[in-house]
């Protein structure tokens, strides 16, 4: 059976491919940023995973205001990326996972969640930073890339419950599915930050400390904050704690968290790290 081996919350900030593409990992501003992803990626690196499900937001890229699916699984058997006005480069097209990609999609659709299917599907810098972050170069053609959207631009928003039971019955997919797959799932975004409006800039490390431990021993308790106490809490983007919410779920073993870090501010965000190992 594929086994899911862990877990990786990070941030996405589109600044932190860019920094990537001009170089400068090793400047005051991005230093301790990027040392932070050393240990992370030491982990990764002996883990190698063959699949990567990456839970993230589309922001604009393909699906906008005027359509915006709750959940969206991606079945493709390669993406690319897309100009989206932040200057990130183009990066090489990242491999697709159709089978286990379509298993999951029939595994929800049966367990009554009915994700859109995206056979066809530009990924963003939700996807994009993270997966490079994770390899440093792009060096990512073997591994291959399931990409998972939650809707945290538009209203009605799923709730962090719903994102968590989602990502369980992901979790429950992947592993009824044959072969000796290794699968690590990643949660992009979040943590506290608010990009627009009066609140622009708003950050709370309390919270988002709360919200680390909590992801450790007891995820489910995070599910009694409604939308409304976490754009409060946490900033307009902050409800992109969904996605951590979807990573979390899909983690049924002994979790034990093998990392973290917490870095505020980074552009306008507070950048949260973990490694959540899945034993
Ligand atoms: C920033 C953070 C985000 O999550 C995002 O999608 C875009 C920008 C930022 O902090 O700059
Ligand atoms: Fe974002």
């Amino acid at each position: 059976m594929a086994k899911i081996v862990g877990g990786i919350g990070s941030s996405h900030i589109p600044a932190i491919g860019v920094a990537m593409d001009k170089g400068l990992e090793d400047t005051p501003y991005w230093r301790d940023f990027f040392q932070s992803y050393v240990p992370l990626r030491k982990w990764f690196n002996e883990v190698d995973p063959d699949i990567l499900i990456i839970f993230y937001n589309d922001h604009g890229l393909e699906m906008f205001l005027d359509k915006k699916p709750t959940f969206a699984v991606g079945t493709a058997p390669e993406y690319e990326n897309a100009d989206e006005g932040w200057g990130i480069n183009p990066i090489p097209p990242v491999r697709g996972e159709t089978e286990l990609s379509w298993h999951i999609v029939n595994e929800l659709v049966e367990n009554d969640f009915d994700p859109t299917v995206c056979q066809e599907i530009k990924v963003d810098h939700g996807l994009t930073v993270p997966l490079t972050l994770m390899y440093p170069g792009k060096d990512y053609s073997k591994v291959k890339v399931i990409p998972i959207c939650i809707n945290c631009e538009r209203h009605p928003m799923p709730k962090l419950s719903r994102s968590y039971a989602f990502g369980q019955q992901v979790g429950r997919a992947v592993e009824s599915f044959g072969g000796d797959q290794k699968v690590v799932v990643m949660g992009t975004g979040g943590l506290s930050h608010q990009l627009d409006g009066e609140r622009a800039g708003i950050i709370n490390t309390d919270f988002d400390t709360e919200c680390l431990d909590k992801m450790v021993s007891d995820p489910e308790a995070l599910t009694k904050y409604s939308l409304e106490d976490i754009v409060e809490l946490a900033g307009g983007q902050g409800v992109e704690l969904n996605m951590w919410m979807a990573m979390r779920g899909c983690l049924t073993g002994k979790v034990t968290e093998g990392y973290r870090n917490l870095i505020a501010p980074i552009s306008n965000t507070a950048a949260g790290i973990q490694l959540l190992i899945n034993d």
